[in-house]
């Protein structure tokens, strides 16, 4: 007989969550012009916008912040985290940053240049983040995605989506000249791609063709955790590693990583910028001095510095990353059974509902995907972000609308903040969406936008 993967923790400290009626939310979601970042979180039930700096921290957590050295110079706090970072990470060089996008300043700061520098360069990797992007873009230089055409079926179980086309990625090492090429950036899990793995056969053969043409390969490290446990659980010659040697392996393929610490750092806020090479990391401490702090603190405080380096032991845990991984595929599976197509395999922060299969009467001009995300916070006050055109965003040439092959509704999960109940509501809610999806035939028009990163501040009306 198989048992159930229950949570491996009980729960010590609760905060209660309210419930709203729906014309309540119907008039929230519209003061908040259909942007569910304009809606207070209290009138929110179940939070699914970001597993980012959403989780709930351990009690050894909690007590190295009472620990917190807050020395601004060489703090203890610092130490513990240097130690962690070169156990579970094998990185012995690294900055604090306040959070991922911080360390993506400071590193492509370094790599591409601040000012006008960047046009004629590319930068190659997998569905880069929007942060990502957004740094390489606001440096005119171009993100080029690499990632394989698999992940544009939703329906298909291949088990590393996240994976680099490799002759993509030679024929753009070859196009341009190595001055061009800055860096390649490989993010695991890939986000954009649904939360999806990347496998170290990938990992390694990225890194060779790196190699190969003198092109510094980082990893963008916010779920690592998570990717070592689907190559554990995937890919032939690991089922019996633990995660930390594969951690360790996939990290040794390259040199360096930018990570957002609020998602596989299980703390609430930070980032780090990890180097193999001392030089690189001298280059870039000034950056980090100017946007971040000193360089053993970088804009964390010292208690947050000492919770981070407790948090990257937990993340790579077998059993945790069992019951986390197990319940967001739980999320899955129940979305599953009320019809709701989502996007396969589950990803492993997320699942992601595939809004255009959902809604085919909304035309994507009207950001079919938003209007699923409006949909189900008024259902049952649950809150996930659009993953379209809106965050797609427009071409920083033509200034058109960019349409992404897919339009999705993800909804992300906290770590260790929710339970299973918790997940079975969130699924009956969309299951509900569902049953009326034929009623769902308009979308939004856009009144207001941001000249970049348009997705956090834009204001809607129904386009009906
Ligand atoms: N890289 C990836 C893959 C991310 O998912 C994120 C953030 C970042 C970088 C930036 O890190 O937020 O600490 O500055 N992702 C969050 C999300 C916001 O909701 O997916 P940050």
């Amino acid at each position: 007989m198989e048992f159930p993967c229950p949570e491996p923790y009980r729960i010590k400290t609760i905060e209660t969550i309210k419930r709203t009626t729906r014309p309540e939310r119907e008039r929230i979601a519209a003061a908040a012009k259909y942007n569910l970042f304009n809606v207070r979180a209290e009138d929110v039930f179940i939070d699914l916008l970001t597993d980012s700096g959403t989780g709930a921290m351990s009690s050894a957590q909690w007590s190295e912040m009472m620990l917190g050295d807050e020395s601004y110079a060489g703090a203890t706090s610092y130490y513990k985290l240097k130690d962690a970072v070169r156990d579970i990470m094998g990185f012995e060089h690294f900055l604090p940053t306040h959070q991922g996008r911080a360390a993506e300043n400071v590193l492509f700061s370094t790599l591409i240049g601040v000012g006008t520098e960047g046009r004629s360069k590319v930068v190659p990797g997998n569905a880069h983040f929007d942060t990502t992007k957004g740094h390489i873009e606001f440096r005119h230089a171009r993100a080029v995605d690499c990632t394989v055409d698999e992940s544009l079926d939703p329906t298909t179980d291949y088990p590393f989506k996240g994976n680099v086309d490799l002759d993509r990625l030679e024929y753009v090492l070859k196009t341009y000249t190595r001055e061009e090429v800055p860096l390649c950036v490989l993010t695991v899990t890939c986000n954009s791609s649904g939360g999806q793995p990347v496998s170290m056969a990938n990992v390694r053969a990225v890194s060779g063709l790196c190699r190969a043409h003198g092109v510094p390969l980082f990893i963008d490290a916010a779920r690592f955790a998570e990717n070592s446990y689907f190559i554990k659980k995937r890919e032939a010659g690991y089922a019996e590693k633990g995660i930390r040697e594969i951690a360790r392996e996939m990290f040794s393929y390259a040199d360096g990583c930018a990570m957002s610490s609020k998602k596989d750092g299980l703390v609430n806020i930070g980032g780090l910028l990890c180097f193999r090479d001392e030089e690189l990391m001298r280059r870039a401490m000034p950056f980090n001095i100017m946007y971040e702090g000193f360089n053993t603190y970088g804009g964390m405080a010292g208690r947050d510095l000492g919770a981070l380096s407790v948090g990257l032991r937990e993340a790579t845990e077998l059993d945790y990353l069992e019951a986390r991984i197990g319940q967001v595929a739980r999320l899955g599976s129940k979305l599953e059974s009320y019809g709701v197509p989502v996007l396969r395999p589950y990803g492993g922060h997320a699942i992601f509902v595939d809004a255009g299969a959902f809604l085919p009467r909304v035309p994507r001009e009207e950001f079919v995907a938003q209007a699923l995300c409006v949909e189900a916070y008024v259902e049952g006050g649950v809150r996930g972000v659009e993953i379209g055109a809106i965050l797609a965003d427009r071409d920083p040439d033509t200034r058109e609308n960019r349409y992404p092959a897919l339009e999705l509704l993800r909804l992300a999960v906290p770590r260790r903040a929710y339970t299973n109940d918790h997940m079975d509501y969130a699924a009956a809610v969309l299951g509900s969406v569902y049953e009326r999806r034929d009623r769902i035939t308009r979308g939004y028009r856009i009144i207001r936008e941001a000249p970049i990163m348009r997705h956090f501040t834009v204001e809607l009306e129904p386009s009906g």
